[in-house]
């Protein structure tokens, strides 16, 4: 009896999340080529970002999840599910393809070209869907790198470089990638892991610098 329940058991487990995928198999959704590789003309900066946000908290959110998740309020009720903005199948799609997506819509996903008739409008919720990508919805914004630059107390016009087409290698660094392309999110970890291991270097140099001077006390 009991061997009877746990194979039973064990066929649900096994077999449960087969009809689950196959429920919720994501039907394709084509999009033209010239709608696909349609460039973003909003730089994704920290303006479209909040832009984006404050669209998604009114229009997106209650299906799709403030966090992009797919568990809004009202995602139980659809007959098909918004999907997770946080995994690759999404995060992989290009700009043009989201702006599409969002702008036509299809079944339960409503288009947004007119009640989000500016479509810079939708650009910035491009822009704003690339911050929920796995790991970086919590993240805060990073200053633009600009605004640093001015506040630096100097006379002299400080220009900030034009971005290198080719990779900068630096000795034991990390390949730096150009980073036109790399959605902002991802440019921020980049540059984390830069400032962590200068942290580390510079922490390691003062640490250097105590035993010296620990050592000239001694032989005073
Ligand atoms: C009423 C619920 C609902 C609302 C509100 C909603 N969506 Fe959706 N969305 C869906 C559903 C359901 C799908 C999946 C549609 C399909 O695959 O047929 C979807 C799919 C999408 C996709 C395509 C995802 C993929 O996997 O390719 C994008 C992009 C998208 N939504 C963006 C948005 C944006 C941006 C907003 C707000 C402006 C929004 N949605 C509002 C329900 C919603």
């Amino acid at each position: 009896m009991k061997s009877k329940i746990i194979i039973a058991l064990a066929v649900i487990v096994i077999i449960a999340p087969a009809f689950k995928a196959m429920n919720f198999q994501k039907k394709p959704w084509p999009v033209p080529d010239t709608a696909k590789n349609k460039k973003n003309p909003v730089v994704s900066n920290a303006e479209s970002i909040a832009a984006g946000k404050a669209l998604w908290s009114t229009h997106c959110k209650s299906c799709h999840g403030a966090k992009g998740l797919g568990d809004g309020p009202k995602a139980a009720q659809l007959n098909t599910e918004p999907g997770d903005f946080s995994k690759t199948d999404v995060q992989a799609q290009t700009d043009g393809s989201l702006f599409y997506k969002t702008s036509q819509g299809r079944d339960d996903m409503p288009g947004y070209k007119s009640k989000i008739p500016d479509q810079n409008d939708i650009w910035s919720l491009v822009n704003y869907i690339r911050t929920l990508k796995k790991g970086g919805a919590t993240a805060p914004v990073v200053p633009v790198v600009k605004d640093t630059v001015k506040k630096v107390d100097q006379p002299v016009k400080v220009e900030t470089p034009p971005a290198k087409k080719d990779t900068v290698i630096k000795k034991n660094d990390p390949v730096i990638p150009k980073t036109e392309n790399i959605p902002l999110q991802e440019q921020i970890n980049i540059l984390r892991a830069r400032v962590d291991s200068l942290e580390k270097e510079m922490h390691k140099l003062k640490e250097k610098i105590s035993t010296m001077k620990k050592d000239s006390v001694s032989y005073n």
